[in-house]
């Protein structure tokens, strides 16, 4: 069932694989929000990047590419795909090789100034939640809420890999995967334009050892009885 309570824009950001996009989509379905997922936009980025064999050096090639780049989400059944230039990419994205190059692609200037203007548009006067790494900074510093959720790097290593199991059916090794964790962590905190950081008026869910109901629980809690320190 639908709760009712003020329409709010809700930020949420935090490490890779910490749980944030099941938590933020799970908020946005409780609340009957709108649903932005903004990994899935740097990932789409970089499959495109991929696929017509453009170098993440080559920024001329990367504003070529982005000049004729349309992204937009679709919703069927509750759940979220991402279009890329009108075309359901959500599969192709979330693969290791995508992973591997993402970090890299969201670390340049031209990609972050394009998509967070989309951003922006996409988070205009709805009800909504956006999860990310600079959303409570950067896209929305103005939300209502803004939270940080993480997890440690061995914990979040396995449910990454649990996940990718699951959805290839096949052995994925468990320390190529928390290398790669560590590594973005280490990109995306350390990146020059909107580096991951916590927002001063965030408030920080450790979702290590929560469930998801206990995590749904915390924050919905916060949202209904306004305990956020929200900024206005
Ligand atoms: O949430 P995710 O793992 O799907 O995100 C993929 C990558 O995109 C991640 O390595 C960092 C980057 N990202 C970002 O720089 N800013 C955002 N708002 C969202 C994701």
């Amino acid at each position: 069932m639908k709760k009712k309570v003020r329409t709010y824009r809700i930020a949420i950001d935090g490490h890779s694989s910490s749980g944030k996009s099941t938590i933020a989509k799970s908020v946005a379905a409780v609340l009957g929000y709108k649903y932005i997922d903004t990994g899935a936009m740097y990932r789409a980025i970089t499959y495109k990047i991929l696929s017509g064999n453009i170098s993440p050096d080559d920024i001329d090639g990367i504003k070529n590419l982005l000049n004729t780049t349309s992204i937009d989400f679709y919703v069927e059944d509750n759940k979220n795909f991402i279009i890329l230039d009108g075309l359901n990419v959500e599969n192709e994205i979330r693969n290791l090789k995508i992973s591997e190059m993402v970090s890299e692609v969201s670390a340049i200037a031209e990609v972050r100034d394009f998509l967070v203007k989309r951003q922006k548009e996409l988070g205009l006067g709805v009800g909504v939640v956006m999860d990310g790494r600079d959303i409570g900074t950067v896209v929305m510093p103005d939300a209502d809420f803004k939270f940080f959720v993480t997890a440690s790097l061995e914990i979040r290593a396995i449910r990454r890999q649990t996940e990718l199991e699951a959805k290839s059916k096949e052995k994925v090794n468990y320390n190529q995967i928390l290398a790669n964790l560590k590594k973005r962590d280490e990109i995306d905190s350390s990146r020059k334009h909107s580096p991951l950081k916590i927002a001063e008026d965030a408030i920080i869910i450790d979702t290590s050892y929560l469930t998801i109901d206990e995590q749904l629980n915390k924050i919905i809690d916060i949202i209904e009885n306004k305990k956020g320190k929200q900024t206005k």
